[in-house]
């Protein structure tokens, strides 16, 4: 086994993984997952890629110091670009903000369809990817939150199916961890009902606030309301 330092984060990620034939990792870095993976032995074979090749070297430098670990390749790929049949049943992109993930999912939209299932774990702007994947066919099937750093991290799995949500708090924060009443998000909620609150106040105090930012400020509360409606806190 080799001697890893895995986060909260990339471990939740793994956990997500379904057993399968071909599994791809789309912007490696370090190469941890496509590790911890092959140590797992859920996946026959595992490419790892990344767009720049310094990136990739430290995977491939892991790679020939164990060289037991015989089912990595490794592809320096803008995205899914060097992706090739047969196709991954399961590709992995995280660790990115959610626009570069959508970019890379819109640069080969005809490749992605094929994918069966995806694992996002978008940086930012989540509700953004959420929407995205609805107008896009795709469905969320799993949905976790990590806490870790001082912060909180989405994970999101998907697949090719037709489903849209009727309320903004399910974009902005997650049906699925909303309906399972996920502890992490609970306190996310209360944390951003808190900022909001304390923001609102002080736009109160300014002479020359904006209206506009204080309408946004009231439609942020009124989202999380509804999200913590499922935790019975109003
Ligand atoms: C912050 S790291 C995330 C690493 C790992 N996936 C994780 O979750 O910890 C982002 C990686 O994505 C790579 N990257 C950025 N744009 C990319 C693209 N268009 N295609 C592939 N890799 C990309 C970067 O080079 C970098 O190594």
């Amino acid at each position: 086994m080799i001697e890893l330092n895995a986060s909260k984060r990339i471990k939740e990620i793994l956990q997500m993984i379904p057993s399968c034939k071909i599994v791809a990792d789309i912007g490696t870095d370090h190469g941890i997952l496509p590790i911890l993976l092959a140590e797992s032995g859920r996946c026959e074979e595992i490419i790892a890629t990344d767009i720049s090749r310094e990136s990739l070297d430290k995977l491939v430098k892991k790679l020939e110091e164990n060289p037991e670990i015989n089912n990595i390749s490794t592809i320096v790929s803008d995205g899914l670009s060097k992706i090739t049949e047969p196709y991954p049943d399961v590709v992995v992109i995280s660790g990115m903000g959610s626009r570069l993930i959508i970019k890379i999912l819109e640069e080969a939209s005809d490749k992605a369809k094929q994918i069966k299932t995806f694992i996002f774990q978008p940086n930012t702007t989540v509700d953004e990817l959420r929407v995205y994947l609805h107008d896009n066919g795709y469905k969320i099937i799993n949905e976790a939150l990590v806490y870790e750093n001082n912060r909180f991290y989405n994970i999101l799995a998907t697949e090719r199916n037709n489903e849209l949500y009727n309320s903004k708090s399910h974009y902005k924060y997650g049906k699925l961890l909303l309906e399972n009443r996920n502890e992490n998000l609970r306190k996310h909620l209360l944390d951003e009902k808190n900022r909001f609150e304390k923001l609102f106040k002080e736009l109160q105090t300014m002479k020359n606030k904006s209206q506009v930012r204080i309408d946004e400020i009231v439609e942020e509360l009124e989202i999380i309301a509804e999200a913590l409606n499922y935790y019975e806190i109003i």
